[in-house]
């Protein structure tokens, strides 16, 4: 029997999920698409062909007919709908971050504890990028011999108006927080942030340089450039003892001519993880078919490390100082081999 999913949010991401859903997700079927705004639910719900369309998210969880629930709506309600889709037991796909502070995030783990089993699966789609997971692989292989430095930049065409500096932290960089933490397989111990003064750092989008420290004595630096101006624009490039490992430019065409190269940038995200969407949905659908918890993909603890980071690099930024990031231990749900008991949230 097909899956069958309500869409929470029908914006930008929301909208990309749906048809992903409708139309690459064998086993699912779009049942609901969901909006504060009906207008834009139906304009969704009509380009994907879904089912149904509704405008009260709290109800749409509740309803016999959906049996698992993918929320793209604004980050603080994502911890709420969040909840309530696990108090009914329904699996949740849930876009970044988990919630905008790690105490909410806190609150999701406990609720998966309580309930005792893993249901809910953290939209950190780089983990699923082809370029990202073969940059795994020279890690994991030991090719490059002990990894070293992560270097990291992440740059946008233009911040939206309401985007302060703050939130190049807490909404753009997680996506490095974490892709850089599974890629090496480690966490982070502290965090330091900085601004360009040629710029006004009180702008809109104003741009962050943010250094942390593992616990396995690595240095991962992220550029978030909001008004980058040219194009959407993600590099990294992971160097180890014995070589280095980069993402090659997104474009999968050159264009030679009147003596010159030139790859195009894509507007924004979309394009450049198209493949790391799909596959991450794909996997979504599956780990509900099989009941077992995606090996790759990001978890509420996931989730929890990466706001703890942000918070934690927030006051590294306004304060002007390398700020210590203090981890509550890692629940045993969460362990994959450790016996490690569930403490506090610090
Ligand atoms: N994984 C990624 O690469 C990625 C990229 C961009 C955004 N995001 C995340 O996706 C989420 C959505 O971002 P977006 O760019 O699509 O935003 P958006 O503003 O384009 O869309 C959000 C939509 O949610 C609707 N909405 C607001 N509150 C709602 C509620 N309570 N119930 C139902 N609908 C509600 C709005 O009407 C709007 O249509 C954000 O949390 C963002 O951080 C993830």
């Amino acid at each position: 029997m097909s899956v069958r999913i309500a869409v929470i949010g029908a914006g930008i991401m929301g909208a990309d999920h749906a048809r992903i859903i409708a139309d690459d997700v064998p086993g699912s079927v779009l049942q609901v698409v969901c909006d504060l705004s009906a207008e834009r639910a139906r304009e969704v719900a009509e380009m994907t062909g879904a089912l149904d369309v509704a405008t009260d998210p709290n109800e749409v969880i509740h309803r016999a007919d959906v049996d698992a629930v993918l929320i793209a709506s604004p980050d603080d309600t994502h911890a709420p709908l969040t909840l309530r889709a696990l108090d009914l037991g329904k699996p949740v796909l849930c876009e970044k971050p988990l919630a905008p502070g790690s105490d909410a995030c806190w609150d999701v783990i406990n609720k998966e504890i309580q309930i005792g089993r893993q249901l809910v699966h953290l939209g950190f789609m780089r983990r699923f990028d082809p370029s990202y997971a073969a940059m795994k692989q020279a890690v994991d292989d030991g090719v490059l011999g002990v990894p070293i430095m992560m270097h990291n930049m992440h740059r946008n065409v233009s911040a939206p108006p309401s985007f302060t500096g703050a939130m190049a932290i807490t909404n753009s960089a997680p996506h490095e927080f974490d892709i850089a933490r599974f890629v090496l397989g480690t966490d982070y111990v502290a965090v330091s942030a900085f601004q360009p003064k040629a710029v006004d750092s009180a702008r809109v989008g104003a741009p962050v340089l943010i250094i942390l420290e593992t616990t396995d004595g690595q240095l991962v630096n992220i550029e978030i450039n909001n008004n980058a101006v040219y194009g959407y624009d993600v590099r990294g490039e992971l160097v180890g003892e014995k070589g280095a490992v980069s993402l090659n430019a997104a474009s999968p065409t050159r264009l030679d001519l009147d003596q010159q190269s030139v790859t195009a940038y894509a507007a924004d995200w979309r394009p450049r993880f198209a493949e790391a969407y799909r596959l991450q949905d794909k996997a979504w659908i599956r780990s509900i078919e099989t009941d077992k918890p995606s090996a790759i993909a990001a978890n509420a603890w996931d989730g929890y490390c990466s706001s703890r980071v942000a918070e934690a690099g927030v006051r590294a930024l306004l304060e002007g100082q390398k700020v210590m990031i203090d981890m509550a231990v890692k629940p045993t749900l969460y362990a994959v081999d450790s016996g490690a008991e569930r403490e506090p949230h610090p």
